[in-house]
Order: structure tokens, then sequence, then C-alpha cells
């Protein structure tokens, strides 16, 4: 879910009504949740109102004019559901018996169901399925045995289990956003005369750049021209609220707003794949402007006994692609594992270990699970994030960044291929520091990094209007299979995923000589299957792959190296694409899979950047 809380000097000082900036804010975080939105304000008059709704951002601040609402003070939520259907009661904020208070929350109170029972038996009445809704409640009741509102809020806060971002509003402390974070991501943004809280930067990024990254355990107001910060300690046999100084971490982010919006493309991930020249331009220099760092821990990956790769969706991909790489070309033993499935591995985890985690917006909560399970066990650990300061990379030993720039598209592309730039500059130089990879041809490849950015441009610029026409051909198709081998079976998992997630086609990656065990029952006349081919040694293999769903009335496709002539005549689409090496293919290869999913899912009438049922940022288990 998305969170934005606004508190300004006065109504109007932003030059619209408030509503619309809430909306406003919150389309810039409707990558982490689009089933419904809503809003409390507490109006020029006094009064608190809250307007919300089943349904996306647009349409329902058309439908319920959020436009027409000012207020100096409030507080939006974009939902992404977890406990209760998608609707207008269970939409956020949440409120009291009496109105007075507006409460959005983002993440999953573990111990709702008690404090809801405790709660109804002292009167209270609910109105929605949800977790969230005890908050107001229980912040009411510390209210009606006499706390004043923030006291009454932290005294809410003690009494949560799970995890949670929360922003509340209340009519009778009326200058204040109270806010609390265990878990899920909170961020304040501090004005000129107005300040901010949100999950993420971009949702305040045209109002200021200057932000503090909430810590777990911490809680605290905004006003218009005051921040405060406090945790809890122990002290004196109890537990106690104490502030917090600050002052250091506040910091500026490079980002503009600029960055953060859709720059003339139809869609976000229409922007993002292009900007992949520009990403990987991006990750390459904070490389070598962070040469010692990096080399210290490219030395620590080389004396590692065994290396774990850990990740979720795309990044899961990028690490399975880093781990072949590793295996291949610095002879350590690599295991990439998906985040969710981490905890069955660990057993044997231990101090000589290293656990690579991958995630672009550093929040996925299975992925922090894995990594806080690996640090238990003494493993080091490295996160690699595009997100400066979230969650994961601040729960590590160590922390790289793509630094990619905001990536708001729900499907992962400019992150992906800043990723595998980034782990595959590290697989690089690991196996040059364990003499498994002579110093010239390292320098070679390292070079070959370089020119990635002028070929990741050339390959849009050629394929584009191809691939187009390509999605046409598969436009109506209901199932495809990707298949691969080695370098070609991440990449293949990365385009299944893609197509699956923005075009609703069932796809399926295999490995391609795993695809006679099994799939080819399902094919028939015309049932699409497209290979993908890294290099001429993956091409001897799977040439008889492609024979046999070809002989089943397969609709073959291929994204091969031009120098395999033969690959044309034998399948009955080609993308003949540049010659690449192990590390360049995996961030070149992937960009017609890309366009391919974008342009089905297009032609089939969808909006990419808003698939059904999925967010971006994934902070529930
Ligand atoms: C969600 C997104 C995927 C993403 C995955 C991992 O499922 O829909 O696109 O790859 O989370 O996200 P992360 O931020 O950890 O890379």
């Amino acid at each position: 879910c998305g969170i934005i809380g606004v508190v300004l000097s006065r109504c109007g000082v932003l030059g619209k009504p408030l509503g619309s900036v809430l909306r406003d804010c919150l389309k810039r975080l409707e990558y982490r949740g689009y089933d419904s939105v809503g809003f409390a304000l507490i109006g020029c008059g006094g009064g608190i109102v809250v307007r919300k709704s089943r349904g996306m951002i647009d349409a329902v601040s058309e439908k319920l004019g959020f436009d027409f609402y000012d207020g100096y003070i409030g507080i939006g939520h974009t939902r992404w559901a977890t406990h209760g259907a998608p609707s207008d009661v269970n939409a956020h904020p949440h409120t009291d018996c009496f109105n007075r208070l507006g409460v959005v929350h983002n993440g999953i109170i573990e111990n709702y169901r008690e404090l809801k029972e405790y709660l109804v038996d002292r009167g209270h009445r609910f109105v929605s399925d949800t977790d969230t809704e005890v908050i107001p409640h229980l912040i009411e009741e510390f209210k009606r045995n006499g706390y004043r509102p923030y006291e009454a809020f932290k005294k809410a806060v003690e009494l949560l289990r799970g995890t949670y971002a929360i922003i509340a509003i209340d009519v009778d402390e009326p200058d204040k956003i109270f806010f609390a974070r265990n878990t899920s991501p909170l961020i304040i943004g501090f004005g000129d005369g107005m300040n901010f809280i949100a999950s993420d930067i971009p949702a305040f990024l045209e109002y200021t750049r200057r932000v503090l990254v909430l810590n777990d355990g911490e809680a605290g107001y905004i006003t218009s021209s005051f921040v405060r910060v406090e945790r809890i300690v122990d002290a004196n046999g109890g537990r106690m609220w104490v502030e917090v100084d600050f002052s250091r971490r506040v910091r500026v982010i490079g980002w503009s707003a600029e960055m953060a919006s859709k720059g003339g493309y139809r869609h976000y991930m229409l922007k993002e794949i292009h900007e992949q020249p520009y990403a990987v331009s991006m990750t390459l220099s904070s490389l070598s402007e962070n040469i010692e760092y990096i080399d210290s821990v490219v030395k620590l990956i080389a004396k590692a006994d065994r290396v774990i790769i850990t990740g979720a969706g795309t990044s899961f991909h990028a690490g399975y692609i880093a781990a072949l790489l590793l295996n291949r070309y610095a002879d350590i033993f690599v295991l990439p594992i998906i985040s969710s499935e981490a905890m069955w591995w660990m057993n044997s985890v231990g101090e000589k270990d290293i656990v690579i985690a991958i995630s672009q917006s550093g929040e996925t909560i299975d992925t922090l699970k894995a990594v806080r399970e690996a640090r238990r066990r003494g493993a080091l650990t490295i996160a690699i994030s595009n997100v400066l300061d979230s969650t994961i990379p601040r729960e590590s030993d160590i922390a790289l960044y793509t630094n990619a720039g905001p990536e708001i598209g729900v499907a992962a592309t400019k992150t992906f291929t800043a990723q595998v730039v980034l782990l595959s500059y590290l697989a690089i130089n690991v196996a040059r520091y364990r003499n498994t990879l002579r110093e010239s041809e390292a320098i070679e490849y390292i070079n070959s990094l370089k020119n990635l950015p002028t070929q990741i441009r050339n390959v849009l610029n050629i394929y584009e209007a191809r691939i187009a026409s390509i999605a046409n051909e598969i436009r109506d198709k209901q199932n495809a299979f990707f298949l691969g081998r080695g370098l070609g079976l991440p990449l293949s998992m990365e385009g299944a995923l893609k197509l699956k997630e923005i075009a609703y086609i069932h796809a399926e990656a295999y490995p391609a000589g795993e695809s006679k065990h099994g799939p080819i029952a399902l094919v028939e006349e015309g049932f699409p299957t497209i290979f993908t081919i890294a290099s001429s040694v993956e091409g001897e293999l799977i040439r008889s792959n492609i024979e046999e769903m070809k002989a089943r009335g397969s609709m073959t496709i291929a994204v091969y190296p031009k120098n395999l002539e033969d690959i044309e005549k034998l399948v009955r689409i080609s993308i003949k694409m540049p010659i690449a090496n192990d590390f360049t293919v995996g961030a070149l290869y992937i960009v017609p899979h890309q366009l391919l999913a974008y342009y089905t899912s297009v032609k089939r009438g969808f909006d990419p950047d808003k698939p059904r049922n999925l967010a971006k940022t994934v902070t529930v288990f």
C-alpha cells in the first residue's frame, strides 16, 4: 500500500486544494497498490472529512470529487488488499466511533483479532473487515481513559504486533500527523513551511528533496514546521518513549521530480525501458566512483566458502544470472534461491558463507526475512538495492546500490538491467581476484560492460517497431512457453514473468532440455514457444528442442545471436541480436522480452503500469 501525509501552514499555500495535492501524491505511489483509495483531511473550517472508495485513483478522485476538498492537514492511502477484500468500507482511512480520527496503515497487524474482541467488548463498533480498523479504536479507547491524542496514539502503537507504517490525524490535536513505523517503510520530507510523510520518496518529490528515512520502532509527529521522532527504551524497570536526535540522518536525495514522472512516454514502463542505457551508465559510474569499497566487497566474496543469492520476482532472475556467472567464471559454489523459500535452505549456513540479497525496492519482506536469518546464522550479508537507505540494505552488513533512478512501473525493467550489470561487474572481479579469469580477459569483459549503454540503445532503436508487430502475433494467445539453457534460462524466466504480469498470458519458463519431460504435452498448432539462446554453446543443444516444438505445430520465436544463421530458417519468427558475451547478454537480450510484454499488454488493452492484483513493493509475507 502507499501512504502520504501532508501538513501545510495554512489552506491553499500549494495553489490547489489539499484533496488534489493528496490525489497527485498518491498517483506517484500507485505502483504500491491500487484496488482502493481514500483520504482524510481537516478542512479549513475545522472538521474531519473522509472520502474513500474501491477503484483506481483517477476514477475514485473523479467520482468523489477530491478536487473540491481543501484543508491544511491530510493523509491519503492507496491500497493493495491483504485483510478484507477491496471494497468501499475496507478502503483506508479508517476512523473511530465519533469520526474524530483518520488512520491509514501499510502492513499487517497480527494481533488484530484479540484487539478487536477487546474493543468490541468495550462498546466499539467496527464497520470493515480490515486489521487496520483496530488502530483508530484503540486510540479512541486511550483517549476515553484520559490520554491526550498523541499520547493515546503511542499507547495504541505499544499494543500492536506485526508490520506497520501508520499515520494518523486527530481533530483534537489538529496541527499534527502522528506516525509509527515497524518494518513497512516511512519517509519524512522536510519542506518550506510544510512537511510530508510517505511510504516512498517520489510521493513528495515535487515539493522537497530533504528526507529522513525512519527506523523501525520509531514513532512521532510532524507539524508544518516541526518534526519529533521518538523510540521506546527500557529504563528503570519499565519502558518509556525518548526523543531521537535525527539531525545527522537527514539527506538530500539526488532524484528530481522529472525523473519520477512519465516524461512524454505513454507509460512509466516504456519510459523505464528506454532509460536503460542511462541507468546502466549510472550503475557503472557509481561502481567506479566507489572502486575501493567495491574491491573490498569483491575480496570478501572471493574468500567465501559458499554464496547464496536470494531475491523475489525479477530480482531473483538477476540473481540467477549472477549465480551462473560466479559458478562458471569464479569457480565458487553459488546457490540462487527465491527469497520466500530461503528459510528452508539456511540450515547449514554459517560464518564462512555469504548471502547476497537482491531487491530493487529494498523492502520486500521475504528477502528481508532471508537477510535476518542469514545474519542470525553468522553469514555475511550483502544487499543490492536501488533505493538508498531502504530496509534491506540498512539491515545487511554491506549495501551496494544500483543507482538506476526511481522505477515506478510495477514490472521491473531498468532496475533488472542495472542489477545484472552490477552483479556482472562483481563476478568479473571476483574471478579476477581468484585467478580463474586472465587479466586481459577481465579487462575485455569490463570494457564490454562499458559498451552496453550504446548496445542497448541500438537494440531499442532497431527492434521496437518490429517487436510491436510481433506482439500482434501473440496478443490472442492464451499460453506461451519460454525456453532456454544456461543464461538463456533466467532470461526466459524473466521474459515469461513480464508477459504473465502485464499481458495476462499464461507464460511458463522451462529449461529447454526439460521441455520434453511434460510441457510438450500441451503444445498444439499455433502454441507459442519463445526460445532465448545466449550463445553458440547453448545454440548447439537447443536446435533439437526447437525441432521438437516445431514438429508439434508450435509457433516458434527465437531471440538469438546473429552469428547462428541457421536459426532463422528453423523458427517462424527470428529476433536476431548483436553477439554478446556472458556478462552482457543478460542486460541486452532482455530488452526484446520487455518490449514484447509491453506491446502485447497495450494491444490487449491493458495498462502495463498497473497490472491487476500486483504491487511493486510487497511488504507482506
Ligand atoms: C513484486 C513486483 C516484482 C518484483 C518483486 C521483487 O512482486 O511485482 O516486479 O520483481 O516484487 O521486488 P524487489 O523490490 O524486492 O526487487
